[in-house]
Order: C-alpha cells, then structure tokens, then sequence
C-alpha cells in the first residue's frame, strides 16, 4: 500500500495538517525539528506525493509550459535553466516543448500544453511566423484563461506580459564598437528578420551608421537565419562588397563566419574583424575569443517566472514588459580597419 499523509502524521506524532503544511514546499512557521521529523517519517514510508490527485483537487498542476525555437541553441537553454530555476523555488515543474524554428509548431506546442492542464505558458516565437503566429498563441491562452508571457522576440503589435533585452541597443553597440575601430564598410548577416529581435539590432545598427555619417551599402546587408551554416554562406558575398568586419546577429552565425574565414585563410581580426551576439559560453574560450554582445538570458528565464508568479499567485498585474540591457563584451577576434 502506498503510503499516506495521514500515515506520515501517525509516524510523526503531529496533525495530519502540519504534514500537508510541511510536505507543500511552501514557506511555514513549523519548527525545523518538526519538519525534519516529517521528513524523515516520509522517507522511512517511502511516501511519494500523488501529483494527479492533487490537481484534482486543486484544480492546479503546478506545472508550467515552455516553448522554445531551439533547444540546441545554448542561448534559449540558458533560458530555460533560469526558467526551471526559479520554477522550482515556487514548487513548479516545467514541460519545455522545441518548436524547431518552425512557426507553424508554435500553435501547435501551446495547444499541447494547454490539453496537459498547465497553468502558465512562457513562450519564444519562431522565427519565419511574423507576428500571427504569436497572436493566435495569445488569443489561445486568452481563451482558456491561463496567464502567458512572451519572451526575447515579442512583436510589437502584440498586448502581453513579455521579458526582452533592448535589441535595438545592442545592435547600436556592436556596430558601433566597429565604427570605433575605424571600419567604414561593415558587413551584417541577420538572423531571420521576421523575429523582432533581428529587426530592432538592424535598427540599431542603422542609427549607429547615421551618426558615424555612413550610408548603408545594400550589398553589406545578408539576411540569414540563426545557424552557423548561414554565417558560412553568406561571408563571400560581404567580402566581395569589400567587407573588413561582420557583425553576426548571433553567436553561431559568428562561428560559421569564422569558419569561412578559416578556410579561404583569412585571420580574424588581422584580415577581418568579426563580431557576434548572444555571449555563448563557447564564444570565450575559441582560439580568438568572439567579441559579442551579453543578452542576461538566465536573468531572462527567472524574470518571466517571477512575472508569470504575480498572475498565478492572484497580484493584481497590469500587462507589462521587463526590459533588460544587452553589454558589449571586447575580446580578441575585433582589431583596427586594415
Ligand atoms: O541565438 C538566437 C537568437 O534569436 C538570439 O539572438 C535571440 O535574441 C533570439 O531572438
């Protein structure tokens, strides 16, 4: 037989209440001695908490839904470690879902998870679904009356709780960096620019060109994806347009430019300067450190959480978005214009 709280209290010699109370994971006022003696007499019954038959009391699973584009991407996984962080100090679990930067998933992912019962969803768009595919995730969630909060891309036409970092800012920081450096002709390779935070770093970029007095060379501009394969892929044509700096728009895109690099022989930065975005923990410890822009991602996952917190736990909260500052981290694969 399986066993029981009001085992656990016979064990223990206290109230069948002071066990729930202790076992909820929650901040209680019972002494430490009480709670250790708890513990132990569940241990010793081997007593395991039936998660099912509290839901259906409670009418609450505890558990809260991820999506996420790509899940081998380190830069959302460290999202998702910030996420199940601070989950577990608030006694919830998470159910993560990878919708492979396929827009066409991410409907698909937040009505699995709505059929598990969770209470919240935190959800990063795909990249390639423009802003429907967002808004029908929230017009979902609306229905069924279960909190959601956006996180890093957040269309700008969409009303929710979201998370971000100032894209636009670090776009501005990156370019600018290689401005300072003396490049006139810099090339880019986005990331989708159907996700917002493409779009608001090109932004940035832009306005960091406008107050150096550079006119944007069209042929200087590649949009990729957020892969290195596509940073690979694109680098010729920004040294055919007489590149002698790339700013990636991501951290693998940056490693596939230097890969490129690699192969036709160029060295970076002595022949090309090349920059990234995201902070990737590889990013640090390549044969010519990356220098790149930091995105605070773990911050980003325990933020949403604690955002997501204030709904599930009844705090009267208006729709609002925490913002968080992107940094410019200088290492050693950016030197002065040849
Ligand atoms: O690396 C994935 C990219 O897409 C990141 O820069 C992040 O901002 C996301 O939007």
């Amino acid at each position: 037989m399986k066993a029981t709280i009001k085992d656990i209290a016979r064990h223990a010699g206290v109230s069948v209440s002071t066990v729930s109370m202790a076992l909820s994971g929650k901040e209680t006022r019972i002494a430490a001695i009480t709670k250790q003696k708890i513990l132990e007499s569940a241990h010793t019954l081997n007593y395991r908490r039936n998660h099912l038959a509290r839901a259906l009391v409670t009418k609450k699973t505890r558990t809260l839904g991820i999506v996420l584009p790509d899940i081998s991407n380190e830069f959302f996984a460290k999202i998702a470690k910030g996420i199940g962080y601070e989950a577990k100090k608030n006694d919830y679990r998470i159910m993560l879902l990878d919708t492979n930067e396929d827009p066409e998933q991410d409907v698909v992912a937040v009505n699995m998870l709505l059929e598990c019962s969770v209470d919240g969803i935190l959800y990063i768009h795909a990249a390639g679904g423009h802003s429907h595919n967002a808004a029908a995730c929230v017009a979902l969630c609306q229905t069924e009356g279960i909190p959601l909060v956006l996180l890093d891309r957040v269309p700008d036409a969409i009303s929710a709780n979201a998370v971000l970092v100032n894209q636009e800012k670090g776009g501005y920081l990156a370019m600018h960096h290689l401005l300072s450096l003396g490049h006139i002709h810099i090339g880019c390779i986005t990331g989708s620019l159907s996700t917002p935070s493409s779009r608001a770093r090109l932004d940035g970029c832009y306005k960091a060109l406008h107050e150096a007095g550079i006119s944007p060379i069209p042929q200087l501009l590649a949009e990729g994806e957020f892969h290195a394969d596509s940073g690979y892929a694109h680098t010729q044509a920004l040294l055919d347009a007489g590149a002698t700096a790339v700013f990636a728009f991501n951290d693998l895109i940056a490693y596939g430019v230097y890969r490129y690099a690699r192969d036709k022989g160029l060295r970076v930065p002595q022949d090309l300067s090349l920059m990234g975005f995201d902070d990737n923990n590889f990013s640090e410890i390549m044969e010519t450190p990356l220098t790149t822009i930091h995105q605070p991602t773990f911050s980003l996952g325990v933020a949403a959480v604690q955002k997501m917190m204030q709904h599930l736990n009844g705090s009267p909260t208006t729709i609002a978005s925490t913002i968080f500052e992107p940094r410019l981290i200088i290492r050693k694969s950016t030197g002065g214009a040849p």
